[in-house]
């Protein structure tokens, strides 16, 4: 088991968290075992904040959706927790907070966290401190930035919730994924994922559905959708 002592964070990546928002650490079961997270202290606040931004005509803004753990990332912590991942090349998408990245990292895997949003990635770069060694983190907008390799394992943890991000999404998915490799995207069990599941329909990609019991809420299992291209 990895240990954490947060004051061990170098206390840049401190200070450059500090210029940007307001944080805390919070500790969350991840990887199997309880794991000290960077989050930030309101993400209700900053939500507002950018909706009056945009309302104010401001371009650019970016809903920091990332600034709330998805209760989907736990559930694709889970399981993943059944599959092999030591010395496997991962690549996280829209990673947030960087839970599910972080996870694969604590399993042994070789990670390469992104997010569209640079704010989230300061966070994470002290969440996965003590796993330094194993993980790197880099911006990636889906469709617009593209990485110089391809991976076995693409995971995604709450990607789907948006309709207009779809074709990016599936774009940066086939750009990164090895052949024969497998994508894992979890959501919530939305409607908008059950509109997914039918558009992916109509693209190159198999699709196996699994559903993640969870122990804070039973009834409310995490959908996990398995995409491998077809043919591979
Ligand atoms: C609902 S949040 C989920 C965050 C995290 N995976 C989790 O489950 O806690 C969606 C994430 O996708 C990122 N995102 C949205 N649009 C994106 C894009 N075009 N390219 C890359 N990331 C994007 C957001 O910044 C955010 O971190």
């Amino acid at each position: 088991m990895t240990t954490q002592d947060t004051s061990e964070v170098p206390q840049d990546l401190v200070d450059a968290a500090n210029t940007l928002l307001d944080w805390h650490w919070q500790e969350t079961q991840v990887g199997g075992q309880a794991w000290q997270m960077a989050v930030a202290s309101d993400p209700d606040a900053m939500l507002v904040d950018a909706c009056e931004r945009q309302d104010a005509g401001e371009e650019g803004v970016i809903d920091p959706f990332w600034a709330t753990t998805w209760r989907a990332a736990a559930g694709l912590d889970q399981f993943i927790g059944e599959l092999d991942l030591a010395g496997k090349r991962v690549l996280e998408l829209g990673c947030g907070t960087g839970h599910v990245g972080i996870a694969a990292a604590l399993r042994g895997a070789s990670v390469i966290l992104t997010d569209g949003v640079e704010d989230p990635l300061h966070l994470v770069r002290m969440s996965s401190y003590p796993v330094r060694d194993r993980c790197e983190i880099q911006r990636l907008r889906f469709g617009m930035d593209r990485l110089d390799e391809r991976f076995p394992i693409l995971l995604g943890s709450d990607v789907t919730y948006q309709r207009q991000l779809w074709p990016e999404l599936i774009e940066c998915i086939d750009q990164h994924l090895a052949p024969g490799g497998v994508v894992l995207l979890s959501d919530p069990c939305r409607i908008i994922g059950n509109e997914f599941r039918e558009w992916i329909k109509a693209h190159p990609f198999s699709y196996v559905e699994h559903k993640v019991q969870m122990e804070d809420d039973p009834e409310h299992p995490i959908r996990v959708m398995e995409l491998r291209r077809k043919g591979d």
